[in-house]
């Protein structure tokens, strides 16, 4: 079984100022916040999103397999990370403890730490250096760890390689020669009735993703180090600017305001769009061999285009926490540690490319020969910026995602979408 903590960690801790040094059943309340012990044993459930890489059944039932007495049932919710977060939460309100092992996005660890409804994990934040640091940040709430980063995400570039090659281009860096290089590739015979490019613009998480992006890649920041909101800047409006003239002169389709993740990697695996904008997962289905791609073996993956060089992604990932209700929680957390411990991030990365956790998966050679993107990612990872960290996190994305759609579907100016905006993230962080 893979250990989440690093063995130097372990070593170091061998005076247990934790109760689950070594024996991986404990947690006394490392943060005196009077959460109970991590005890008990027996069948648990994991509360997760849509499987879409079907990774899971093939990685629970190895653990099933070990643990007979403590089997793990997943529960699987929705695709869309708003949608899963409410029933996560009508859990949590309830106690039922019917979700014992939570797969939280990134963005909900202020929230569910905060209200309490997943306990501290006994792992001390000093000894989990095996982890890219802002994995351990997006998993962290106020110093304390409240889960263990388990798959990290940084958008990429998707591009069609076979067509850039064709037309004498390179991977664009900038968005206007996105624009240009997709010219170019238009007017290749192949390319006849291919749009340029498509993000996740439908109004849910993905769309708020996406708005960060285009901040950040125009040199802005949502948010700052200290919180405070900065959506009417300059340069946030030049990034949605660029986004919402595209879908009005066609460099976007029309349809893309409709799309989540699966809609635009189904758009892109039919050859339907030149560059895409998403996360590592598709690289494995878009490659796939059984007739379900047109385009495998015939696209690359470079970072995120911006407005006058590389662009910035937002940081994704999911976490597993225990909640609060759950009875099992010594199994829980033994579950946890076993799923982010190196040997099933490997096998997770090998199965459905979905992001690693651990720094030395990105460094390991083999598997850099088996995905090229992986030094891409880490570095996309590593300089990507995180969503609010706020406590009110519904709130936020709700007012980030009206503004932006209302922008992208030519509903409302960018400017008035901007200032709106602005207003209602001070509102909710508190600010005047
Ligand atoms: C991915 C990311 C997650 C993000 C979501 C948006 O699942 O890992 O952080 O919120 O996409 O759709």
């Amino acid at each position: 079984m893979g250990h989440w903590l690093p063995r130097a960690g372990i070593a170091a801790l061998t005076a247990c100022a934790l109760a689950a040094c070594g024996t991986g059943t404990g947690g006394d309340d490392p943060a005196g916040k009077g959460e109970a012990a991590l005890t008990g044993r027996g069948p648990i459930t994991l509360a997760t999103g849509k499987d879409n890489s079907g990774v899971l059944p093939k990685v629970i039932d190895r653990w099933n397999a070990a643990h007979p007495e403590e089997r793990v049932r997943v529960v699987e919710l929705s695709d869309s990370p708003d949608e899963q977060r409410q029933r996560m939460i009508q859990d949590a309100e309830l106690k039922s403890g019917e979700f014992s092992v939570l797969n939280l996005d990134v963005v909900w660890t202020a929230e569910f730490a905060a209200n309490r409804w997943v306990v501290p994990l006994p792992e001390n934040r000093r000894d989990t250096g095996a982890f890219l640091e802002p994995t351990l940040e997006g998993a962290s709430y106020r110093g304390q760890l409240y889960a263990a980063p388990w798959t990290s995400d940084g958008g990429l570039l998707y591009f069609r390689k076979d067509l850039l090659r064709k037309a004498g281009a390179k991977p664009p860096r900038t968005w206007a020669g996105m624009k240009k290089t997709c010219a170019a590739v238009r007017k290749l015979p192949e390319a006849k009735g291919m749009s340029c490019y498509a993000g996740q613009f439908e109004k849910y998480e993905g769309l708020t993703v996406n708005f960060a992006e285009m901040v950040a890649s125009a040199g802005g920041s949502l948010v700052d180090g200290r919180g405070r909101p900065h959506a009417d800047s300059p340069e946030a409006l030049k990034g949605l600017r660029f986004f919402a003239d595209g879908i009005r002169d066609g460099m976007i389709p029309q349809k893309a305001i409709t799309f989540k993740e699966e809609q635009g990697r189904q758009a892109f695996q039919q050859g339907r769009l030149v560059f895409h904008r998403q996360w590592p997962y598709q690289w494995t289905l878009a490659n796939a061999d059984d007739g379900s791609s047109k385009v495998a073996g015939a696209f690359g993956v470079a970072p995120l285009p911006g407005l006058d060089g590389p662009g910035v992604s937002s940081l994704g990932g999911h976490n597993l926490a225990i909640s609060s209700a759950a009875e099992n929680k010594a199994t829980a957390h033994d579950f946890i540690r076993f799923m982010t411990g190196e040997r099933m991030q490997r096998e997770n990365l090998l199965l459905s490319s979905n992001a690693p956790t651990r720094t030395a998966l990105y460094d390991d050679r083999k598997l850099v020969d088996k995905y090229p993107y992986l030094p891409v990612l880490k570095k996309s990872i590593l300089g990507a910026e995180p969503r609010p960290r706020v406590v009110r996190y519904g709130d936020a994305t709700a007012a980030i995602q009206e503004a932006a759609y209302g922008a992208l579907s030519g509903e409302v100016r960018p400017k008035k979408a901007l200032a709106e905006l602005q207003r209602k993230l001070q509102r909710i962080n508190g600010s005047p």
